[in-house]
């Protein structure tokens, strides 16, 4: 992989940018013409869900600037909203200046839930789930014999009681397991089932739900970066009101819950875009990590900012990622493929922590606007534009209509819809 810095990359036409991506992964372009089709055909969709009637496309763009670990990387990411690869790539871009994202990742352990019902005595149920220990976990190692081969498997049993709840009490047997590169739900979720029986065997109770847990909170990646002042410098703000504006943004939503919701949504914003780009379960991330903000009791930032001893901004963020780059959509769907070779990722690992330093760029973007001119400025020409589109707008008209709009400050189709007819 050359350089993810693409100067000129905004300027150049859709094929031109198509080319220059692919020259700089070392691919060929028609390695990565599955995204000008959209990547999978009917008939795949066909079989991939039930009651299929078409493909639903969203646009793809590339996240510019990446260094992750030293290593450059140009990010594909599948997002509707405007502002949202912009704001990434410029944020990377700033981090480059203090040596990109440093990340590192837990081992790939995914939690499984077993409900057991009807235990006359906790306690002692428990206890002989312990006992029970390492034949459970030999039998739950045999069920995957793929993911055995590579290095998963079974790993550990965790019991926790529920004396009181509106069922009377009850007790969850958590298995961890080690899904190496997968995303791990089919390996956990049969390995439940199959357990079953000798559960009910050893508590004399009935097992209910059998299911992984999407608070995956034993799989986590960590992303920080630091940012040198004077990179901070922006239009009439210097760098110190820049780094304190972010610090003091990110301070609302360490705080209350109603600022962290939204904080947490914008990095969301450059998480999911990762995440459905390469054919992963973004609603199983967006539960984890949502979950993860929650766990202290209150609901929180995943991120946090603040300065170093030189005087810099150092951002830093850390969630659950339970993605895959084996088994799935991630296999089967031609642009999710095309996406992890574009990144040249081998491992879940390696993907989760492209995907958390995403997010925390992303982060970093909507605080820096938020902190200085505010969201608005940055998200109108891209908004107006789609908005000069929704009125009929095509070709050359759809600049045209969205630069008088914004120099109006009157975003709205019905004003566009009128530039339309006078300019046509
Ligand atoms: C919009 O999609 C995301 C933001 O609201 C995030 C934030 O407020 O931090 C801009």
């Amino acid at each position: 992989m050359g350089t993810s810095r693409l100067a000129g990359f905004y300027n150049l036409s859709l094929e031109e940018r198509l080319a220059r991506a692919a020259l700089a992964a070392g691919l060929t372009p028609e390695e990565l013409s599955v995204w000008t089709t959209g990547g999978i055909s009917l008939e795949s969709a066909d079989h991939m869900i039930e009651n299929a009637i078409g493909l639903h496309a969203l646009p793809l763009g590339l996240g510019l600037n990446f260094q992750i670990n030293g290593r450059d990387v140009l990010v594909p990411m599948a997002i509707e909203e405007p502002s949202v690869v912009a704001g990434a790539s410029f944020m990377a871009k700033l981090a480059r200046a203090g040596g990109g994202f440093q990340t590192t990742s837990s081992a790939p352990l995914m939690i499984g839930q077993m409900q057991v019902l009807n235990v006359v005595n906790l306690a002692e149920a428990s206890f002989k789930l312990y006992e029970h220990k390492a034949e459970l976990l030999a039998a739950a190692d045999e069920i995957d014999p793929i993911l055995k081969k590579f290095g998963g498997g079974a790993r550990d049993l965790e019991v926790r009681t529920f004396p009181d709840s509106p069922v009377g009490g009850f007790l969850v047997l958590h298995l961890i397991y080690d899904v190496r590169d997968a995303m791990g739900a089919n390996a956990v979720n049969t390995a439940c089932e199959r357990l079953a029986p000798q559960v009910e065997a050893i508590t004399g109770g009935k097992v209910h739900l059998r299911i992984l847990s999407n608070l995956a909170d034993r799989r986590i990646t960590r992303a920080r970066c630091q940012i040198p002042v004077k990179e901070l410098t922006f239009e009439g703000f210097s760098g110190e009101t820049v780094r304190d504006g972010i610090i003091a943004a990110y301070a609302f939503a360490a705080v209350d819950p109603y600022r962290a919701a939204t904080h947490n949504k914008g990095i969301m914003n450059g998480v999911d875009a990762v995440v459905i780009a390469t054919g992963n379960d973004w609603r199983a991330i967006e539960a984890g990590a949502h979950a993860y903000a929650a766990r202290g009791g209150r609901y929180t930032s995943l991120s946090t900012w603040g300065v170093n001893a030189e005087g810099d901004l150092v951002g830093t963020l850390e969630m659950p990622m339970a993605v895959g780059v084996i088994g799935g959509a991630t296999k089967v769907h031609p642009a999710a493929r095309a996406a992890l070779k574009l990144m040249n990722v081998k491992t879940a690992s390696d993907l989760a922590e492209i995907i958390v330093a995403v997010g925390l760029a992303q982060n970093m973007a909507a605080l820096r606007a938020l902190a200085t001119e505010g969201i608005q400025r940055g998200h109108m020409s891209l908004h107006a534009r789609q908005v000069a589109i929704a009125a009929g707008a095509s070709g050359d008209m759809i600049e045209k209509i969205a630069a008088r709009m914004v120099a109006e400050k009157i975003v709205r189709i019905d004003r566009a819809e009128e530039l339309l007819e006078s300019l046509a």
